[in-house]
């Protein structure tokens, strides 16, 4: 009798070297994203210049490029988060299941409670403590949760991260108290509480040791078929091993974007590839 493969929530080494399946083969309740001839300036400085990309729902998809090329921004351009600071300006469409969120009657700030959004320099609230800073989203998004549904929570969230056993016994402390790398747990663990269906990560594990970061791309793993995320990151095995599509980005421009194992060994652009095998970034 033939036996079907068992599906397991922690992925083996050779599973995450390797994500290779049809973008359009799932169906989920995560948002297509689509962003569309986006150009975003700060000041005269144009940092994203006409970007065209698709990200699957339920996928993972990979930026990379030199330091510079525009990748956060591009990011910050999604959550709107890119128009507050002074003098930046953006142009272009960013559609979330076909609804574009610059449209003239969406919030901002409604946009931002609803993206997951992890920003490249930890940045925890102050004046709040660890355990508030996991629930902040999550209490502006449901506000009559219970006291026991929120430590429920805030357990259950710290722990899909790998931070629960080393705050357990402080979570009334200051975050500011916590190293660079638990800062950045902390900030994927209030991004992730609410359970966004699409989800921002600049970078995520820049700060993390080996062990903290495998935990962080297995995390990414998992989250596929139910989030849509779109990945920062300078590790370019990371992004071959969680991304199911990686985009290639240098100076402001998107370069190519393809299925992650084709962009790795068969690069349409000479200058992806020159990339890729670390002739220059
Ligand atoms: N707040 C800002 N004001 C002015 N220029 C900015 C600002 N933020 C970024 N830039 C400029 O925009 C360009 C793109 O920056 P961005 O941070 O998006 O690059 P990046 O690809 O994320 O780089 P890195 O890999 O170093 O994080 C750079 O030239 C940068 O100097
Ligand atoms: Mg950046």
């Amino acid at each position: 009798m033939s036996r079907e493969p068992a599906v397991t929530a922690r992925p083996t080494p050779a599973v995450l070297a390797r994500v290779d399946v049809a973008p359009d083969a799932i169906h989920t309740a995560a948002p297509t994203l689509r962003i569309h001839q986006l150009t975003a300036s700060y000041g005269e400085r144009v940092a994203v210049r006409d970007v065209s990309l698709e990200c699957a729902p339920g996928r993972v998809t990979a930026i990379i490029g030199p330091s510079g090329c525009g990748k956060s921004s591009l990011l910050r351009c999604v959550n709107r988060l890119h128009e507050s600071v002074v003098d930046a300006r953006v142009s272009g469409a960013v559609h979330l299941d076909g609804r574009d969120v610059y449209a003239h009657d969406v919030d901002p700030v409604e946009i931002r409670r609803r993206i997951g959004f992890v920003s490249q320099r930890p940045t925890p609230f102050p004046m709040m403590s660890i355990r508030d800073n996991v629930v902040a989203g999550l209490r502006a998004a449901t506000p009559r949760l219970d006291a026991r549904a929120l430590d429920a929570c805030v357990e259950r969230t710290l722990r899909r991260v790998g931070l629960w056993d080393e705050v357990a016994r402080r979570l009334d402390d200051d975050p500011a108290s916590l190293s660079g790398g638990q800062q950045q747990r902390l900030c994927l663990a209030r991004a992730l509480a609410p359970e966004p269906r699409l989800l921002l990560l600049d970078e995520p594990t820049a700060s993390l040791d080996p062990l903290s970061t495998q935990r962080v791309e297995e995390l990414v793993y998992t989250l596929r078929g139910d989030v849509t995320v779109l990945i920062v990151t300078h590790n370019l095995q990371q992004a071959a091993r969680v991304s199911d599509t990686t985009a290639f980005m240098l100076d402001g421009e998107l370069i190519e974007a393809a299925r992650t194992r084709a962009l790795f060994t068969t690069p349409a652009d000479a200058r992806t590839e020159a990339y890729i095998t670390g002739r220059f970034g």
